[in-house]
């Protein structure tokens, strides 16, 4: 028995049977549909995002941007801006102080996926069209970019590629990929494909698209002493970001704290460190005054990563019956020379089908780009995008149903690893989505409905995201007038985290919601993990669902301190948390309160503080969550312009904790798709590797009018294996939905789009 295998069973004897949790099964305020706490704040304004912290004293700071992909800057001439109106600085790498490059930041278990190890403003190289060069400080804003439009830049530009299909050629197998192998090979897939019944062998192109979030990045940094910051910084990880910044400066990490208390979407722009927050501490430190940088969208564009290109290939052989007989899958996508993130676009189908030989794997060549890094549902929303279109084509090759082509390769375990599920019901979510569709009235053939000169049709995708969760602690406090705080580093993006959290510790705790106050989006609170890879809500969930019983426990014990006590007999297995108390389970009347124990006892409050390690129980099962998508696609027939007319999305993805959050986050992701499909794009210039298109006027995101209404079911079903049964849900929603797009663009015109976005012209 191997080392890890002989750990693997060791923790999992110490761990909670979590399917016997209680919380299963208990609807008192889990799966309820509460509002947001945050709501009103929200739509009233009153939630401040970090540009809009009031601090005294506050200069505006302006970052200039290289033009140039790679090279040296030879002269930097600040003369003019240094005279310009209000202006207080201006640094360039001939007087920033020395900064460390922070280790990269360890998300998942791709240490340096999405963080890069260029020295801003530490050296005269130039790594990428964007790459920030000065920084202008002044009294205003306005000022402040006036100042940066005047520093003159002359640079010993060298020899770059920056164009993905010119280093398509150069591409090698990565190391790993997110810890898993770049390729796996099972058979002979080449051989069966060779002797198929029924094959198809499609290239796919998907381009690189940028982050926008409503919150564009912007930081507010303001220094107490030489020795101590806070930083109001956009961000999905405050915890990491303040270690961050602590090693950049040499700083205590205890003496860097990161407040995010509100964030404007995140969707992995806000992960790691992106050079803004970072200068803007710089800055602040050298003119001894807050200072406050705010990008502008360009400014969003030049300076934060965004998603690879990638170019795939999907073959698939199937016997008269259906049955995968071969499957590969293998491509390309690009990454910087500074950054290590192969984007994981591989990974669906290592779970998703029962395939009879496979070889699924993927390469990475280097661009003279910006680092490319988490952009929502990295690798899964390309992966699929390309797969489930493979399996459309397929259907039609075989003449046969998208969806009983599917359930004809539904696995039983694992198809690669062999590992037990934890919790699937594809075969559900698809019955689910075909019923509420109306999928049945669909004709098996392509252009065969049309409406007026709109062709019409419909298409379907499987959709897959990772089960994933983080080291994450927490802190548990019980007041002796009943209220308790819960306290955690966690990030509030908009996904309803800290309602969801408080639900689930007020049933915890047997407390009415109003009691609990949740504290979060504070880097000195105990450390929470990234608000990435769908991990938050269930990785939070088993800190508190522990801390929680760590209280219970001690204020257990504080009771049989008195004889007199209703529980001075009790053990622990005989109570549980109900009534603001603790309470025999058999004996629902018989127990005290929790003001009425530490009242005799005379202390002001309990708290308890846990740290959970990384999943483990990802080792011992296949765990993901899983969505049939439904898509209902007009095109019309002259002008070649798509509009998505319907859509029902179907999801598997544990149990559902608040519906009106979860069904929000669900559409959000399919929106997103819908913009990753149809209109979204990063157009680079090739001769410079500069992005022509930074701004939302030419980088088209989906607004109202292209979004119809979207219905949303759910199994509901909970995940034995994880904490309160759920699976975050984050990302799921993005996936499959391109291909969705694509199915029914196909199934509408007969036209099969390999190449996203789904423009016009490609239709013509
Ligand atoms: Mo998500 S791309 O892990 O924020």
């Amino acid at each position: 028995m191997s080392i890890i295998r002989r750990a693997v069973e060791q923790i999992a004897q110490v761990m909670p049977n979590r399917a016997e949790d209680e919380l299963q099964r208990s609807h008192r305020y889990l799966g309820q549909p509460i509002d947001r706490l945050d709501g009103v704040e929200k739509v009233t304004g009153a939630a401040r995002f970090s540009a809009e912290y009031p601090v005294e004293g506050l200069a505006h700071a302006s970052i200039v941007f290289s033009t140039i992909a790679k090279g040296v800057i030879e002269r930097i001439e600040t003369a003019a801006a240094g005279q310009a109106p209000g202006v207080i600085t201006v640094v360039t790498h001939l007087n920033a102080p020395p900064m460390k490059v922070p280790a990269p930041m360890s998300i998942g278990s791709t240490p340096s996926a999405g963080s890069t190890s260029v020295k801003i403003l530490n050296t005269d190289r130039v790594t990428w069209n964007g790459q920030p060069i000065a920084v202008v400080v002044a009294e205003t804003e306005e000022q402040a970019a006036h100042a940066a439009s005047l520093v003159r830049v002359t640079y010993a530009a060298e020899q770059a590629v920056t164009s993905f299909e010119a280093a398509i050629a150069q591409a090698k197998t990565p190391k790993d990929v997110l810890g898993e192998s770049p390729e796996i090979v099972h058979g002979d897939p080449d051989e069966a494909m060779r002797s198929a019944a029924h094959a198809v062998d499609l290239t796919f192109t998907t381009p690189p698209y940028n982050h926008n979030a409503i919150e564009p990045h912007a930081a507010i940094a303001v220094w107490t002493g030489d020795d101590r910051v806070t930083v109001y910084d956009t961000s999905q990880f405050t915890a990491g970001g303040a270690s961050s910044l602590a090693q950049v400066f040499g700083l205590k990490s205890e003496n860097v704290t990161l407040l995010a208390p509100f964030v404007g979407g995140g969707f992995g722009g806000k992960g790691t460190l992106w050079f803004y927050n970072q200068l803007c501490v710089m800055a602040a430190r050298m003119i001894g005054r807050p200072v406050r940088i705010a990008l502008t969208r360009e400014g969003v564009f030049r300076l934060v990563g965004g998603r690879t290109p990638s170019l795939q290939r999907v073959a698939i052989a199937a016997d008269a019956a259906g049955k995968f007989t071969a499957f590969i899958h293998e491509g390309v996508t690009a990454q910087s020379n500074e950054n290590n993130f192969p984007e994981q676009f591989s990974f669906p189908p290592r779970h998703l089908y029962a395939m009879a030989s496979y070889r699924i794997g993927q390469k990475v060549t280097t661009v003279h780009r910006i680092a490319n890094t988490f952009m929502r549902a990295p690798g899964e929303s390309i992966g699929t995008f390309a797969v489930e279109s493979a399996i459309d084509a397929l259907a039609y090759e075989l003449k046969m149903d998208p969806i009983e082509l599917r359930a004809r390769n539904e696995p039983d375990a694992d198809p690669v690893s062999g590992h037990e599920f934890s919790s699937r019901h594809m075969r559900e979510a698809y019955a689910m989505g075909a019923e509420r569709f109306g999928w049945r009235h669909r004709p098996p053939t392509p252009r065969a409905q049309r409406d007026g000169d709109w062709l019409i049709g419909q298409g379907v995708a499987t959709g897959t995201y990772p089960v994933y969760r983080m080291a994450t602690a927490a802190r548990v406090r019980i007041n002796a007038d009943g209220t308790a705080v819960i306290q955690t580093s966690c990030q509030e993006m908009g996904m309803g985290t800290a309602t969801v959290q408080t639900q689930h510790a007020a049933e915890r705790l047997g407390l009415p919601m109003e009691n609990i106050g949740f504290e979060y989006g504070d880097s000195s609170l105990p450390w929470a993990g990234v608000a990435g890879g769908s991990s938050q809500t269930v990785s939070v969930a088993l800190a508190v669902h522990q801390a929680a019983d760590e209280l219970v426990k001690a204020l257990l014990a504080l009771a049989q301190q008195h004889a007199d006590s209703p529980l001075a007999k009790a053990s622990l297995k005989e109570v549980h948390a109900a009534k603001s108390g603790i309470y025999f389970r058999d004996h629902p009347a018989t127990g005290e309160t929790y003001a009425a124990i530490l009242q005799r006892a005379g202390q002001a409050f309990v708290e308890r503080e846990v740290k959970t390690r990384p999943g483990m129980e990802a080792m011992k099962y296949s765990m993901h969550s899983y969505a049939a998508q439904f898509c209902e696609a007009a095109v019309h027939e002259q002008t070649g312009e798509v509009r998505i007319r319907r859509w029902v999305g179907s999801f598997d993805t544990g149990r559902i904790l608040n519906p009106k959050t979860a069904v929000s986050q669900f559409r959000g992701g399919i929106i997103m798709g819908i913009g990753m499909a149809l209109t979204e794009e990063t157009v680079f210039d090739d001769r410079s590797g500069r992005i022509v298109n930074a701004s939302l006027a030419e980088y088209h995101v989906p607004v109202q009018a292209d979004v119809p209404f979207i219905d949303v079911v759910y199994t509901d079903a909970p995940d034995p294996q994880t904490p309160l049964g759920a699976h975050g849900i984050g990302e799921i929603g993005i996936t499959g939905v391109a291909a969705a797009i694509a199915n029914a663009v196909y199934h509408a015109t007969g036209k099969r789009v390999t190449d996203l976005p789904i423009t016009l012209d490609k239709l013509l």
